[in-house]
């Protein structure tokens, strides 16, 4: 399968994805096109896609500097900025060529640049392929608070190009290896048997594994594109995996997390109150850590760091873990939505990730 139709856009996977691009610029007029990069995709990437490109149309790069500090909306006057002196109209098309930086910002640009121009994703890290690139949510940073401003719009078009997985650095693809376990978790045990030892696939395996995790999310967000209900699974793990992120982020002097190593912690932590709740088979939640385990070193937790954390926790969602909304599972495969968990839960919860 090479093509997957979302609400409004279609996705491709591989070399067709560049095909469709070339005759979706032969059939429209564009008057320029403006590539996104920032500078590790303008070197690892943009020349493999404009290698790929067929188009008369002027193309004018736009960099930005990498990084999650800079998905902010001053870095969005600076585009909006160099598309307007570059002479952007209502008719220029936007490509964004990297990570879910790039793809988060460069579609509210696009969305906003002139009351919305079109825009295209063209996914380089593996979270971006299997997550942030697909489903619409488009938007910015607001000081710590994160995806405070946004639009939801999904692009034209999404191309998955594997491809531009070989420049990746180590830590990123096993940041993305996250939420292709936590598809595979809230969807099937076959899925889960696919992705089973992630890192040692081969990298056409990987591709395999990376088609069917879109086709997930896809899925649920074809059922549920503005979150009212369905679209909060994709939060399993996220909850506990978020504060203890949040955590880590204000104490550097301690380990520098990934949001996937984090999200990894925090599946645990969901699949053992999950457990608790909802008697979650104990000899796949034993497998699941395993599996986690296997592809990121455990974190030290201390007992002080736990009470950090709690805090996190009680001061992000309004001072009762009951208001705090869980995503639990009853087995793989089968949630729950808007779950309230005890405090005393949590810290078993965390006694197990810790042994
Ligand atoms: N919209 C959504 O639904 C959604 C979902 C999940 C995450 N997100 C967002 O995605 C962002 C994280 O995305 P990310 O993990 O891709 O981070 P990122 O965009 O910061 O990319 C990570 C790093 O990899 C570099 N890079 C990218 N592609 C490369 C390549 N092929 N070769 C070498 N280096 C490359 C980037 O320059 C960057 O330094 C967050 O802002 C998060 O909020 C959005
Ligand atoms: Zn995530």
């Amino acid at each position: 399968m090479q093509h997957l139709r979302s609400n409004n856009s279609d996705i491709y996977f591989g070399g067709i994805g560049y095909q469709k691009l070339n005759s979706f610029l032969s059939k429209n007029q564009f008057s320029i096109i403006f590539v996104l990069v920032d500078e590790n995709t303008h070197e690892h990437c943009l020349p493999y896609f404009l290698g790929a490109l067929e188009t008369k149309v002027t193309i004018e790069i736009i960099e930005i500097e990498s990084g999650e500090v800079n998905k902010t909306i001053e870095t969005c006057a600076g585009v909006w900025n160099a598309m307007s002196e570059l002479n952007g109209d209502r008719k220029s098309l936007m490509i964004n060529l990297g990570g879910g930086v790039i793809t988060d910002m460069g579609g509210f640009i696009a969305s906003t640049f002139k009351r919305g121009i079109e825009f295209i994703n063209v996914p380089t890290t593996l979270l971006s392929m299997v997550d942030a690139s697909v489903g619409g949510k488009t938007g910015v940073d607001l000081g710590s608070l994160k995806n405070q401003v946004g639009v939801f719009n999904e692009g034209e078009m999404v191309i998955v190009d594997p491809y531009y997985l070989s420049t990746l650095p180590d830590e990123q693809l096993r940041s993305g290896y996250a939420e292709i376990l936590k598809h595979a978790l809230i969807t099937s045990d076959k899925d889960w048997q696919l992705v089973k030892n992630i890192k040692e696939k081969t990298l056409e395996e990987l591709e395999v594994i990376i088609i069917r995790s879109v086709h997930i999310k896809n899925d649920v967000v074809l059922e549920d594109a503005l979150e009212n209900g369905l679209r909060k699974t994709l939060n399993f793990g996220h909850t506990l995996g978020h504060a203890v992120e949040s955590y880590f982020l204000a104490h550097p002097e301690k380990e520098l997390l990934l949001h996937g190593e984090a999200i990894a912690i925090g599946m645990i932590l969901a699949t053992h109150l999950s457990k608790q709740l909802f008697d979650f088979p104990e000899e796949k939640l034993i497998d699941i850590k395993k599996e986690i385990l296997s592809i990121y070193d455990p974190v030290d937790i201390t007992e002080d760091d736990l009470n950090e954390i709690k805090q996190l926790l009680i001061h992000d969602k309004k001072n009762s873990f009951g208001n705090i909304n869980f995503v639990l599972l009853s087995d793989i495969g089968k949630h729950l939505l808007d779950v309230e968990v005890r405090e005393k839960q949590i810290s078993a919860a965390f006694a197990f990730y810790r042994v």
